[in-house]
């Protein structure tokens, strides 16, 4: 009789095993089965009430089935887990037909552009980039430039003040000075690029920190004429073949003589717009040939040494060659503006 209850106990425990199909009804099958209160371990604590000849075997027995039932439990329970995963990896797939999602790749700002545009013909020309502080000395950005405290020259650039000593550089010429007290006594051939701020007013033409371009060549024999065929050729370069330039005498404390560089108006054509003010040219750089006194504030013996200098707006000719009609447009961080170049 107990061998007939066991064996019917071990078929039952066998198809409750084959049912168990989440790893919470394998741990339920195995206390109710295997468990210390287990169906199991009953029919073990029997083994006293058998007959004493019949114990071996019974005993034995016994040890075959639990030995077997744990065997098929180990079965089980890897087969559970492996369709658990199986079913994991169904729910997760990956459909491989479907489309990407685009990737937002950026690309360079116009402002950088312009100014790589510029690089390259500069390069062209001979000159290296050299890079100058934007945090400077007030003696560096006017003193040194010719432009003593209280001279109304200072009067030509609205500045940042730091504190007493230090200012935001109101334009890249003090890089002249570093870059001459730095190669003398080299010849020099360098333009000196980077952010210069002004305490203005902004508005559709000028914001209060914008890029420039300095130029400075110091040489022997250097004239005005290098002066004004680098910048023609520049213009050229830049803008075409086609665009007309022209030269005008002015003034500043650290050029002398001094000039103005304008091309004909690309909006208009030279016809009169309100962005060329109707005179049908646009100014595009403020340039002469290094004051002596300036290049003796660089080191360089005047009447020795000679240079030209200019600056160059960036903004500007990027707005003229790319008709774009209002500056604030450029540090807006406006995507609609910026994906257009
Ligand atoms: N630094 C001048 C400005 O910002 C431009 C300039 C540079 C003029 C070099 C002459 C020579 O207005």
């Amino acid at each position: 009789m107990r061998f007939d209850e066991l064996e019917r106990r071990y078929e039952e425990a066998q198809a409750a095993l084959a049912r168990a199909e989440t790893p919470e009804a394998l741990e339920s099958w195995r206390t109710a089965w295997m468990g210390r209160k287990g169906a199991i371990t009953a029919l073990t604590r029997q083994i006293r009430d058998l007959p004493k000849e019949e114990r071996p075997a019974f005993g034995q027995r016994i040890n075959e089935v639990k030995a077997a039932l744990e065997a098929a439990y180990e079965a089980r329970a890897a087969e559970v887990k492996a369709e658990a995963l199986a079913q994991e990896l169904a729910e997760g797939a990956v459909d491989i037909t479907l489309p990407g999602r685009p990737l937002n790749v950026g690309h360079l700002h116009l402002t950088t552009q312009t100014l790589r545009e510029i690089y390259a013909i500069f390069e062209r020309m001979g000159f290296e980039v050299y890079e100058a502080p934007e945090v400077e000395l007030g003696y560096y950005n006017f003193d040194l430039l010719n432009i003593p405290p209280y001279h109304p020259a200072r009067d030509m650039w609205d500045t940042f003040w730091v504190d007493d000593d230090l200012l935001l550089r109101t334009h890249t010429s003090p890089g002249q000075i570093r870059v001459m007290r730095e190669r003398y006594p080299e010849p020099i051939r360098v333009i000196l690029p980077g952010k210069v701020y002004r305490y203005e007013q902004i508005t559709a033409r000028s914001e209060h920190q914008f890029y420039q371009v300095e130029g400075l060549a110091v040489g022997r024999h250097i004239t005005m004429s290098d002066l004004i065929g680098t910048l023609t050729e520049f213009t050229r370069m830049f803008y075409g073949e086609h665009r007309r330039t022209r030269v005008r005498g002015s003034y500043f404390p650290f050029t002398e003589p001094s000039i103005e560089i304008d091309t004909d108006c690309i909006l208009c054509g030279g016809k009169g717009c309100p962005v060329c003010k109707y005179t049908g040219w646009l100014e595009i750089a403020g340039a002469g040939m290094v004051h002596p006194v300036v290049l003796q504030n660089g080191g360089y013996d005047p009447d020795e040494w000679s240079g030209f200098a200019f600056g160059l707006g960036v903004e500007r000719p990027a707005m003229m060659k790319y008709g774009v009609k209002d500056i604030r447009l450029f540090y807006g961080n406006d995507l609609r503006f910026l994906r257009q170049f």
